[in-house]
């Protein structure tokens, strides 16, 4: 392997530490609240991870466990119940949601002040227009992520392969916002290895083990991995062939311990920045 690795699990230490020292003396802690509908293994562990982090940081963290088969009044109440509540700083609902709620309109009813995964379309239209507010995590994760390692952006060219509102259609408008000029590939898009062939900067995020092949990869080109999968052997592997792709990359970010642990550090950070806002530490 000649890649550089990209270590997301480093960095995030360092800001989670930083971050505790930072909201230490305010006059109260940055209150987080998580609500986890029914019990999908996955989101169990995300949230439990987010929790542990929120606790070292020193976050006062809430979570609220509601059934599988919660209606959708009573999900919108709970989300209600902490928009109204002062000592509660960030609202995260976490996805997917079981079948027959209706996820649009729950990220809807959360305060855009309190939306520190940045999903609420008050959030996603001011990052469109360039003056974000909390961002989603994940893309400000990879531009942390890019920024510590020194990565040039301003003139390169970007490819971002998915389109979802949490990772792909943030990312893309991120990079473009730091002069990149952006491609974006889809479920519908012709031709991947062709785009991704010539990207200076690659982020896959679309939820596909080994998608991104390693032979598409230009050489010295920066390669980041969203991509959490589960194979039937168990082990977790991400949407680019990570061992081929690192032979041609100049740096790469490994699964696990390269976007994931980013993504919590954001999540701390937002709720932090929303915390400040409301304290009006600004
Ligand atoms: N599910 C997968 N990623 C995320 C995330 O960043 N936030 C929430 N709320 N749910 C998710």
């Amino acid at each position: 392997m000649s890649a550089t690795l990209l270590d997301g699990r480093a960095l995030s230490k360092k800001l989670n530490k930083a971050l505790k020292y930072t909201v230490a003396d305010w006059p109260r802690p940055p209150g987080l609240s998580v609500i986890l509908v029914g019990a999908d293994p996955a989101s169990e562990v995300y949230v439990r991870r987010k929790g542990i982090v929120a606790g070292r940081i020193g976050l006062a963290h809430h979570q609220i466990d509601l059934p599988v088969d919660v209606g959708q009044e009573e999900l919108l109440w709970n989300i209600d119940q902490l928009n109204a509540d002062d000592s509660v700083d960030g609202i995260l609902v976490q996805l997917p949601l079981p079948k027959g709620l209706d996820a649009d309109a729950v990220m809807a009813r959360i305060a855009p002040e309190k939306d520190v995964d940045g999903f609420t379309a008050t959030s996603a239209g001011k990052l469109a227009q360039g003056q974000p507010h909390l961002v989603p995590c994940t893309p400000k994760g990879v531009m942390e992520l890019l920024a510590d390692a020194g990565v040039e952006l301003s003139g390169k060219t970007a490819v971002v392969v998915g389109r979802s509102n949490i990772v792909g259609r943030p990312m893309a408008q991120l990079l473009e916002q730091a002069n990149c000029t952006v491609t974006v590939c889809h479920s519908r898009t012709q031709n991947v290895a062709e785009h991704v062939g010539r990207a200076d900067i690659v982020v896959a995020a679309v939820g596909r083990p080994h998608f991104v092949k390693g032979a598409w990869i230009k050489p010295g080109a920066i390669v980041i991995d969203v991509g959490i999968n589960r194979l039937e052997d168990g082990s977790l592997v991400g949407d680019v062939e990570t061992d081929a792709a690192a032979e041609r990359a100049a740096a790469i970010t490994p699964v696990p311990g390269g976007v994931g642990p980013m993504t919590i550090a954001m999540l701390m950070a937002n709720t932090a920045a929303a915390a400040k806002s409301r304290l009006g530490l600004d």
